[in-house]
């Protein structure tokens, strides 16, 4: 079990690439299986994520190959449509393989994907809408056993939350629906439209990605395979940012689209930092003494993204004054809370609502990461703090975060890996 040994204090400066996008990379590497033949993935970042899938992808009957960050995916050949517990349990998002799996194979198998520390992820609405377009979903001792095949057609399904997975499996399904698929209250997230790209790119009809109502042009005839190069992934970015926010300097993190995260830099503004914005290139110069700022509400794309409220929690609680956290999305997404605290955070937590008091700076300490961002949270928070932190966790870090700490060590962060 290694941990990260941060030696905080130091402002950080230079430049960095934004990996390519995690909760973009996984449902497009899920939709390679709708055509037979070879699609190549570029910008492919190197995370456990992403290796549990090829996983599943070649179990499946897949032949993968993987060169640096491109993927070569032949799903000529499927040879099973059934995803072993064990993958299941490793990633709950290969829930993602339903869609695709019914779209290509008209069957699919796989165990409930069980909930993880951010709370009970529950499912329902992914089996109601896919129920919705023909699909016979049955549910015994926690196994899924998913029928589709002639039965599905084109249909219209309102989603009652914007659930991201839940708009991906339908999409994906949607292609082999003969007829139109309408999907009223979609996820708006900005990983939508990518996999709405890929799909286009593998000749699919698919229109309204980045909106509340997807239209899906499906029919028997199977899509061609595509090469795609998968978009910045935003997260990654915005930590990146909150660290030089809360250690202080200047960083310019180039291959995201600054404005799939104005939501988080808008925030960082109010607390001090500059930002200026370019095609694909965010720079923020910052002092290291970031104030309170008006309350922040998670919310669905394009509101304060759930995955960024560890992060930015974690660089004001260095700050001055106080900021009020409201967590809409997630049962429990206050992980980071203790571990702060342990580093010196004054953070008052009640129901989804944390408020944040500035101590005016953290002091190191041995903390473990819970969950992958409230992991990347305290490597954040160990940044700007005075002294030595050793953070625990790593394979949460590794399932989101391509090089995280070789990434802050070229920024002049003093993070190492030890055993
Ligand atoms: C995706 O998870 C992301 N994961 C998450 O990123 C992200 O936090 C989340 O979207 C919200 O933006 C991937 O894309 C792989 P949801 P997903 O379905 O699809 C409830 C990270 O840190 N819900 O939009 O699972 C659910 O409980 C990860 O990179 C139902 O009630 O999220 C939650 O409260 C963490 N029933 C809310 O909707 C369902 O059938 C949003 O979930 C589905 C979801």
């Amino acid at each position: 079990m290694s941990v990260y040994r941060v030696t905080g204090g130091r402002k950080l400066n230079g430049q960095v690439t934004a990996q390519g996008a995690k909760n973009s990379v996984l449902p497009i590497l899920a939709a390679t299986l709708l055509a037979p033949g070879c699609s190549v993935i570029s910008n492919c970042p190197n995370l456990s994520d992403v290796a549990v899938t090829l996983e599943i992808l070649t179990l499946l009957g897949c032949r993968v190959e993987r060169m640096g960050d491109t993927v070569a995916i032949d799903a000529s050949a499927l040879s099973r449509a059934e995803i072993p517990p064990r993958l299941m349990r490793e990633m709950r998002s290969s829930v993602i393989f339903l869609g695709a799996l019914l779209a290509r194979s008209g069957t699919a198998e796989l165990s409930y994907p069980g909930g993880c520390e951010l709370g009970p992820r529950p499912i329902n609405l992914h089996l109601s809408a896919l129920r919705a377009l023909g699909a016979e979903i049955g549910e015994d001792q926690g196994c899924l056993r998913c029928r589709g095949g002639t039965a599905m057609r084109g249909g219209t399904f309102r989603l009652p939350l914007p659930s991201v997975g839940a708009t991906e499996n339908v999409m994906l399904a949607a292609v082999s629906c003969p007829g139109t698929t309408t999907i009223v209250g979609a996820a708006q997230e900005p990983e939508i439209v990518d996999l709405q790209n890929f799909l286009r790119a593998m000749g699919v009809r698919v229109s309204g990605a980045g909106g509340p109502v997807i239209t899906v042009e499906g029919n028997r005839t199977l899509p061609h395979p595509a090469r795609y190069t998968v978009m910045g992934d935003r997260i990654a970015a915005a930590t990146y940012l909150c660290a030089v926010g809360a250690t202080g300097g200047q960083v310019e993190v180039q291959g995201v689209e600054p404005e799939h995260l104005t939501a988080v830099t808008d925030c960082l503004q109010a607390a001090g930092c500059r930002v200026h914005t370019a095609p694909k290139r965010i720079s923020l110069t910052s002092s290291g003494r970031l104030k309170g700022i008006a309350p922040v509400r998670t919310a669905p794309y394009p509101g304060f993204p759930t995955d960024a409220q560890a992060l930015l929690m974690a660089a004001l609680a260095g700050g001055t004054g106080s900021t009020t956290f409201v967590e809409t999305i997630f049962d429990s997404r206050y992980r980071h809370v203790e571990p702060l605290r342990r580093m010196g955070a004054d953070i008052r937590l009640s129901g989804r609502t944390a408020v944040v008091y500035g101590t005016g700076g953290l002091h190191g300490a041995a903390v473990h990461g819970g969950d992958l961002r409230a992991a990347a949270a305290l490597v954040t928070a160990a940044l700007a703090a005075q002294g030595e932190s050793r953070i625990s966790g790593l394979e949460h870090i590794r399932r989101g975060y391509d090089g995280l700490d070789r990434n802050l060590r070229a920024l002049g962060g003093d993070i190492t890996e030890e055993p």
